[in-house]
């Protein structure tokens, strides 16, 4: 659609006593309103805006802002101006069809878009990108998926192609079962469920386990999905502060006053800190969570690329009292459009989360099941693990390096032993909202630290970098713009953000 044609006509008047900026924000608020423009469309970039108004950029900057401020657009950086989902009762009367009327109440959660947004940042542009924790497509093992699709000796059957068991492809569940043992997990078929990656399962777990009111308790920071997922299902959410070694003494006080349904926990390069929790915490935790019969969620997307030594033992594979349930996924060692992880757990619990399942997708898709199991009979992953390990540890060490040399004092951090993120803390009165505006104007871009807290602003000062999705030299080349950027804030001598009471409101 082009948008111009919508616009085009629509004068504004110099001479009124309302603000040019007021007048154009009226006229496309109008035509939101009223489900010309829908939600979802994109807006003209602030250049040809202003152009269609004839007025500078700047009012048409603050066009936009005022109607972000409206909640009638949302600004993806890096990408442009959308259209915004109405809040019910925003539209006209006289629409065709109400749909916004029509629709159930979404929670608004203050981080609902921010991974939709996080995949939306358009990188066919020259901004290079170190916010969303993606494996590089060059690594992908593109040739040997088609070996697999193409050989004779590969050949599918039929039955494959039907309906199957909605736990998933019963061959793929004794594989991973298989595998899970040589790292000390015991399961069977029965207790593995293939998901659509491992947002499925937590979404299923949810479904399965929290009723609005349930209190969940996360570490904090966390990865954003998870935390959306349960304050989705209306649980109250308990943050356990990450801060060197885990706080048990915090943990056990959550569980004795509010007797929490669930621990959700990344024990192994968290996302987003890269943290490791040692042999003897994970053994205290399990103590401490039998006692108290806790259903602990250990969610392991990571664990097989690190990049010296080997992690401790999963909490999975030190469960005694049957209280851990385990998922993992493929999306990070293979490629996340295979959209394929797997849930471990006790079997009655499989068999209610695949009641729920059976409501969303009745069974992930048997292509990728189909293909996943080829590929890890053949021996491919292990294979396939050595390489990305060992460019991921290259990746790593370039980036931190290029840290060090182009942002000196401004960031501190520590070197994750694996995982794909560098977890950095501003030592400057900015915060990283702040430094990322900057540093999208400078062509790079990172996930602001708060985006991951329970209760933002915590993690104002904080920023996640992802090594894995780039080369050596996009690294170091992101890096020197995110020295810029930092440069050009301490240059305008206004060390301190205006705003800081607001809820932040991440753009990314
Ligand atoms: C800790 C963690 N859990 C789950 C996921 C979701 O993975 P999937 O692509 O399998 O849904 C991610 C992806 O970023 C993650 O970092």
């Amino acid at each position: 659609m082009d948008i111009s044609k919508i616009l085009t006509g629509a004068q504004v008047e110099p001479q009124s006593r309302q603000p040019m900026y007021l007048q154009i924000a009226g006229i496309i608020g109008e035509k939101i309103r009223g489900l010309i423009l829908t939600s979802g469309t994109k807006l003209p970039p602030e250049r040809e805006l202003a152009a269609l108004f004839r007025v500078s950029r700047t009012t048409a900057i603050n066009a936009y802002r005022y109607l972000e401020q409206q909640e009638l657009v949302v600004t993806r950086v890096g990408s442009g101006t959308y259209v915004a989902e109405l809040p019910n009762g925003t539209a006209e009367e006289g629409s065709a069809v109400p749909w916004i009327q029509l629709m159930t109440p979404f929670p608004r959660l203050p981080l609902s878009t921010m991974l939709r947004e996080i995949l939306d940042i358009d990188f066919s542009g020259d901004t290079i990108s170190l916010a969303a924790g993606m494996p590089d497509p060059a690594l992908y093992p593109v040739e040997l998926l088609q070996h697999i699709m193409g050989g004779s000796d590969n050949s599918i059957n039929p039955i494959d192609l039907g309906h199957i068991p909605t736990e998933g492809y019963g061959p793929l569940r004794r594989l991973v079962a298989r595998l899970l043992a040589d790292r000390d997990i015991e399961s069977t078929g029965e207790n593995v469920m293939i998901t659509a990656g491992s947002q499925q399962g937590l979404y299923l777990l949810s479904k399965a386990l929290l009723e609005p009111g349930d209190y969940v308790v996360v570490e904090s920071p966390t990865f954003i999905g998870a935390h959306q997922v349960f304050s989705a299902s209306g649980a109250r959410i308990l943050g356990l502060p990450i801060t060197g070694r885990s706080n048990f003494n915090m943990l056990e006080d959550y569980l004795v006053r509010y007797r929490p349904k669930l621990l959700y926990l990344i024990p192994t390069y968290h996302n987003p800190t890269g943290r490791v929790m040692s042999a003897s915490e994970r053994r205290e935790l399990l103590r401490l969570a039998a006692r108290h019969r806790l259903v602990v969620v250990e969610d392991d997307p990571y664990s097989s690329l690190y990049y010296g030594e080997k992690p401790p033992a999963s909490l999975k594979a030190l469960d005694t009292y049957g209280g851990v349930v385990y998922l993992s996924t493929y999306s990070k060692v293979l490629f996340p459009g295979l959209r394929t992880g797997y849930v471990v757990a006790n079997p009655a619990l499989i068999n209610r989360m695949a009641l729920e399942k059976q409501f969303i997708d009745l069974h992930s898709n048997n292509l990728s099941q189909w293909l996943l199991c080829r590929f890890l009979a053949c021996g491919a992953l292990d294979e396939h693990l050595a390489l990305v390990r060992s460019e991921y540890k290259k990746r790593r060490d370039a980036l931190a390096k290029a840290l060090h040399r182009y942002c000196g004092t401004d960031l501190s951090f520590e070197i994750p032993g694996g995982g794909f993120f560098i977890w950095c803390r501003i030592n400057r009165l900015f915060s990283s909202s702040r430094l990322l505006h900057q540093a999208t104007s400078e062509g790079v871009s990172f996930v602001p630290g708060e985006a991951f807290y329970v209760h933002p602003p915590e993690g104002e000062k904080e920023l996640r970098l992802c090594f894995a999705t780039h080369a050596e030299k996009p690294l170091q080349e992101g890096t020197r713009r995110l020295a810029r950027a930092l440069d050009g804030i301490k240059r305008t001598g206004k060390q301190q953000d205006t705003v800081v009471h607001q809820p932040v409101k991440p753009i990314i």
